[in-house]
């Protein structure tokens, strides 16, 4: 009598095969996503991720700044700062540049030289003149104004800003802008969601 078992075994074996090898390549995807993460994990270890040191940009000639002025500058990653002036001898240690972002709730803060302090109009925030906030909510909450760096070369004033925000906006360039917040009370003319002050460590 013929043996007809293999013509009941065809669909039989046709789905143990692909069972099979299906098996076999979720196996071989699970090593690969394992393999995978174990190096991305491993890299980082290895490899930490530098802080963002930032570049230097351009911001304005020395004598666009008298003694006790301040300008407020947009970096092309649209932080904005106050950069004020405190003497005159020519070299960078002459100014301060401090985020114009307040840190309670982000409106803009401006430098009064008669009173030597920055001051936020939303809730009559007070910083010092190195950014020390000393009344209102961030003096409450013991906040200050990030610093930026400033270098002088020759008659030209150069900040250092974060370039993270650079790589994906790069179109623009910094800028000095006017103070339109300066005079303006209540929140809205003066926030400014793009103004992030830099995080710890971006800028040395
Ligand atoms: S936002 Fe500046 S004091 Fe509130």
């Amino acid at each position: 009598m013929a043996d007809d078992s293999s013509h009941d075994d065809g669909p039989v074996q046709g789905r143990r095969g692909f069972l099979g090898q299906a098996s076999n390549f979720a196996m071989a995807a699970g090593l690969v996503g394992g393999y995978g993460a174990f190096g991305a994990v491993a890299a980082r270890y290895l490899y930490p991720a530098r802080p963002d040191t930032g570049s230097w940009q351009f911001v304005a000639d020395l004598a666009r700044l008298g003694v006790g002025d301040s300008l407020r500058y947009q970096a092309p990653g649209g932080e904005t700062v106050n950069i004020t002036r405190r003497a005159r001898d020519g070299v960078a240690e002459d100014f301060i540049a401090l985020s114009s972002t307040c840190p309670h709730l982000g409106c803009q803060v401006h430098w009064e030289d008669a009173n030597q302090r920055y001051f936020c109009p939303c809730h009559n925030g007070v910083f010092d003149s190195a950014g020390v906030g000393t009344a209102g909510p961030p003096g409450d909450a013991g906040q200050t104004l990030p610093r930026y760096p400033l270098r002088v070369d020759g008659n030209l004033l150069f900040i250092r800003v974060p370039t993270a925000r650079l790589v994906a906006d790069a179109a623009s360039s910094g800028r000095v802008i006017d103070d339109d917040c300066a005079s303006a009370p209540g929140h809205d003319p003066c926030l400014s969601p793009l103004a992030r002050p830099p995080r710890d460590g971006e800028l040395g």
